[in-house]
C-alpha cells in the first residue's frame, strides 16, 4: 500500500470508522511538549519535560501522518507544546504539503502561541497553509505577561501581522478566565473582527497537574454568552467541525465567534479526529487515559503494514465519549496529562 497515496472520500470503504460510525478524518499532532511559554491554565511552572530521545523524529512523524491520510484522514493539525519551536519543524511542513498537492488532504493547518509566527509565516503559507490558530487571552501586556509566565505580547502581535500579510488566515483562540480576562472579552471580539480574524472561546479543562486551581479558573461560557447577547445580536450559525466548537456570527460586528464548551455540552457524537503525541502515543479521546503506541510498529519496520494494523486497531477502541468534571470535589484533573502533550 506504501507509496499508493489515493484519496478516499469520507465514508469510503477504505476510511477509519470507530465502533460508533464515526469516520475519523481529522489528525492532530503534537511534535513537542516543550513551550517558550508557561501558561497558568496549561502549565506548571517547573515543568518537566520529554527527553529528546523518546520523541518521534520528524521523518516518523511525516510517517505515521502519511500512513494516516492514506486511511482517509483529509485534515492535519500540527500543536504542541507550541509547534514552531521545535528544530527545523519546518521540514515537516514542507513534506506534508505533498499531501496537499495531491489532493490526498483537504487542508494542513496549525496551531500557535504566535511568538515564532514572524520567522515562519511566510514558509507556512508556501507550504499550503491556509489557515491557523493563534492562543491570545488578553490585550494587555502585562495581563499577558502574568497568564504565559514568560510570553510577550509585541512579539504575537508581530507574528500576527506576518501571518496576515502572507495571506494566512487567522483565528484566535482565547481561554475564558474568571476575574482574569472576563472583561475583556468584548475588547477581544471586537479587535479580532475589526482585524479580519474570527475568534473562539474556551472553556478551561481539567488537563493535568497545575499550581491553581481550577475551579478558580474555570468561567462557563453560558455566562459569558448570555452577558454577550445582551449587548450584541448573535446568529447561530449551522456549520460543525465534528469538534466542540458551536458558532454564532455577531450582527454587529460582522464576524465569527466560536464557543468551546468542552465542560458544560456534550459534542461526542459528532467527533472526528484523533490525536497523536510527540512520543507516538495515539489518543482516540482528549478526555480518556487510553492511548495506543504508534512508535513501536513505525521503529519495528520499514514497511507501513504494521503501522497501518496498529492505526485501525486503536480506531476500533475510540470511546463513545469524555467525562470531564470540575467541582470542589474533583479538584484533580480528570486526566494526568497536560495539553501540551495531547495538543490544543
Ligand atoms: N484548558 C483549556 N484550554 C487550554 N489550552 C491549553 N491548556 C488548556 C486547558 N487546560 C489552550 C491554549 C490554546 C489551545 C491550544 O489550548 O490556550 O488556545
Ligand atoms: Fe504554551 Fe499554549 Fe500551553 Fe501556553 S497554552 S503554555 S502557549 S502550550
Amino acid at each position: 500500500m506504501r507509496g499508493t497515496p489515493i484519496p478516499m472520500p469520507p465514508g469510503s470503504d477504505r476510511a477509519l470508522l470507530d465502533p460508533f460510525g464515526r469516520a475519523i478524518t481529522y489528525l492532530r499532532v503534537s511534535v513537542t511538549d516543550r513551550c517558550d511559554f508557561r501558561c497558568v491554565y496549561c502549565m506548571s511552572e517547573d515543568m518537566a519535560f520529554l527527553p529528546k530521545r523518546d520523541l518521534l523524529t520528524l521523518e516518523e512523524l511525516d510517517r505515521i501522518c502519511s500512513t494516516f491520510v492514506r486511511q482517509g484522514v483529509r485534515k492535519l493539525r500540527i500543536t504542541g507544546g507550541e509547534p514552531l519551536v521545535r528544530r527545523d519543524i519546518m521540514s515537516l511542513f514542507r513534506s506534508l504539503s505533498r499531501h496537499l498537492a495531491s489532493g490526498a488532504l483537504d487542508e494542513l493547518t496549525v496551531t500557535t502561541n504566535g511568538s515564532q509566527l514572524a520567522r515562519h509565516a511566510q514558509e507556512l503559507a508556501a507550504c499550503g497553509v491556509k489557515r491557523i490558530n493563534v492562543s491570545i487571552d488578553t490585550l494587555d501586556a502585562d495581563k499577558f505577561r502574568r497568564i504565559t509566565r514568560w510570553g510577550d505580547l509585541s512579539k504575537v502581535m508581530a507574528g500576527l501581522d506576518a501571518a496576515q500579510a502572507a495571506g494566512l488566515k487567522v483565528k484566535i483562540n482565547t481561554v475564558a478566565l474568571k476575574g482574569v480576562n472576563e472583561d475583556e472579552i468584548e475588547t477581544l471580539i471586537e479587535w479580532a473582527h475589526g482585524r479580519g480574524m474570527d475568534l473562539t472561546l474556551i472553556e478551561v479543562m481539567p488537563l493535568g497537574e497545575i499550581e491553581e486551581q481550577r475551579i478558580d479558573q474555570f468561567l462557563p461560557l453560558s455566562t459569558v454568552r448570555a452577558r454577550l447577547a445582551a449587548r450584541y445580536t448573535l446568529d447561530d450559525l449551522a456549520e460543525r467541525t465534528g469538534g466542540p466548537a458551536r458558532y454564532v456570527r455577531i450582527r454587529e460586528t460582522g464576524g465569527k465567534l466560536g464557543f468551546i464548551t468542552p465542560m458544560t455540552h456534550n459534542f461526542c457524537e459528532s467527533c472526528n479526529r484523533v490525536r497523536l503525541t510527540c512520543t507516538g502515543q495515539l489518543f482516540m479521546c482528549l478526555g480518556q487515559e487510553d492511548a495506543a503506541d504508534l512508535r513501536a510498529p513505525v521503529r519495528a519496520s520499514e514497511d507501513d503494514a504494521a503501522l497501518e494494523r496498529a492505526i485501525v486497531d486503536a480506531i476500533a477502541r475510540k470511546p463513545k465519549g469524555h467525562d470531564f468534571i470540575i467541582d470542589r470535589r474533583h479538584s484533580r484533573p480528570a486526566v494526568g496529562r497536560h495539553m501540551s502533550m495531547t495538543g490544543g
